[in-house]
């Protein structure tokens, strides 16, 4: 993992420039919405409306996906790197929806989970795989998600194909600057197939002004959801 990230979010500053980031501009509170709308595609591409289990939902940084989440399931676990990022998913938590029984914290990395195998029916993982520099590191967050679920996973990863990647490269002919940490669509597909997984949907978050794409995977043989 990058330190300098990792630190970063683990820290004040990173809490309040995080959650400042979708108040101060607009253009991210409307991603944000679009974001919300396209999880909502999903489950219901997969006709995920009701989860008898235990959801994950990692990173969570202060819980700004905890709605979905709880939307379909009502025991859901809540984690992340940071400590403070943690605890404001908690506080908002607590005070928004009253403490709401059924919710669990736990600070981890990704890389290394403490959960045992199958743990969550469902499993949310939004805007991390993008933040992690070695390629077999990211291998290993996809890893690591799939180890855990018994059903269905979403996550989010930067695709290397996409029109603002390709462009970003183009650019960096002139400009040197890092590469992104990309994934390929065919790699998601190959690990999936590695580790009893399928591809049931796949959605850019925009398709020419992001280089984000959503999977949705099911364990195959998957017990049904209810
Ligand atoms: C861009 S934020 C996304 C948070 C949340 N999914 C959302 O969409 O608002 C990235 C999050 O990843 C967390 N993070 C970074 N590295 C991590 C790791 N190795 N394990 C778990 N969480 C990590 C950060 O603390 C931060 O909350």
């Amino acid at each position: 993992m990058d330190k300098k990230i990792l630190s970063h979010y683990n820290s004040a500053k990173g809490l309040a420039d995080y959650t400042n980031k979708f108040k101060r501009h607009w253009t991210e509170r409307l991603n944000n919405r679009h974001e919300q709308q396209l999880i909502r595609r999903l489950l219901r591409s997969a006709l995920i409306t009701s989860v008898d289990g235990v959801a994950l939902d990692l990173p969570c940084g202060y819980g700004r996906r905890y709605p979905i989440v709880r939307e379909v399931c009502q025991h859901v676990v809540e984690s992340d790197w940071s400590f403070p990022l943690l605890s404001a998913a908690k506080a908002c938590q607590q005070s928004k929806h009253q403490t709401r029984t059924g919710t669990g914290y736990v600070r981890t990395t990704v890389m290394s989970l403490p959960f045992i195998d199958g743990a969550f029916k469902f499993v949310l993982s939004v805007r991390l795989c993008h933040h992690i520099r070695e390629h077999q590191e990211r291998i290993q967050y996809f890893k690591e998600l799939m180890r855990v679920s018994s059903g269905f996973l979403i996550a989010t990863y930067f695709d290397s194909r996409s029109f603002k990647n390709r462009w970003y490269e183009y650019r960096r002919r002139f400009n040197r600057k890092r590469p992104k940490w990309t994934l390929d669509y065919q790699e998601i597909e190959e690990l999936s197939r590695v580790n009893g997984f399928e591809i049931v949907a796949s959605l850019w978050l925009s398709r020419f002004f992001s280089g984000h794409r959503y999977v949705l995977l099911r364990k195959r043989n998957a017990r049904p959801l209810v």
